[in-house]
């Protein structure tokens, strides 16, 4: 089975993702630290944000693993673990940019697909359920409002001692939206059979509760039409 959890930055879905895998028993698949990996590599190596082609080619050699429980997860990105190193919003903003380039989205497609061959999957990102996986069983949008979003971002950055003004916070979520949903390939947007959920004045928990629900109207159909 396969589960795409996709929605903007901060819209909460690493953090739901996280959980609805722990509780299904499925393994966790995030997306966005394959952009990250990448746009760390390509800070380290010197390579240019704008150069696709040579983006694509650093790609195609990358090895990743993920290693650990959903809500643990460590990323190893060829042999060293950058778990943190990619969590700054300097590599979220590289990120962004490596992720424009066709050519970097198709080298990085099978690397994501292979992780369905595995079992049970919960799959979180900007295009799991439009690109990654659309054949998906259960597909899921999140939302908030852009301010919700950069609150969340904001504490989250505080609480790990890093000094940041709430606008420059909200001007990142912002820029970084646009980018996302502006490019040619894959832009953030919600499947059509996706279910769209506002997180704005929800808790975690209750999130996580909705998803679990939609998996379960999707088992007793599936059983009850076999
Ligand atoms: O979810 P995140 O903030 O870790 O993602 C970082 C960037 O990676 C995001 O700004 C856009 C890109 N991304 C993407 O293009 N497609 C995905 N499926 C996941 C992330």
């Amino acid at each position: 089975m396969i589960i795409t959890i996709d929605g903007p930055a901060g819209s909460g879905k690493s953090t739901v993702a996280k959980l609805v895998a722990k509780r299904l028993g499925c393994i966790y698949l995030d997306t966005g630290a394959i952009y990250r990996s990448l746009g760390y590599l390509a800070q380290k190596m010197g390579v240019d944000t704008e150069n696709g082609q040579k983006l694509a080619k650093l790609a195609s050699t990358i090895k990743l693993n993920f290693s650990g429980d959903p809500t643990n997860q460590r990323v190893i990105l060829n042999g060293e673990d950058i778990t943190e190193r990619i969590r700054t919003e300097e590599i979220g903003m590289a990120a962004s940019k490596v992720s424009r380039h066709p050519e970097v989205r198709a080298a990085l497609l099978q690397l994501q697909r292979n992780f369905a061959e595995k079992g049970c999957l919960v799959a979180e990102g900007r295009d799991t359920g439009t690109v990654v996986f659309p054949n998906a069983h259960v597909k899921v949008f999140l939302t908030a409002s852009a301010e919700v979003r950069a609150q969340r971002r904001y504490n989250e950055l505080l609480q790990k001692g890093v000094k940041i003004s709430f606008e420059e916070v909200l001007e990142s979520v912002q820029k970084r939206d646009s980018q996302d949903a502006s490019r040619k390939v894959a832009p953030l947007k919600p499947a059509d059979d996706a279910v769209i959920i506002d997180t704005s004045n929800l808790t975690i928990d209750q999130v996580v509760e909705r998803i679990l629900e939609l998996v379960e109207r999707w088992k007793e159909k599936h059983t009850s039409c076999s």
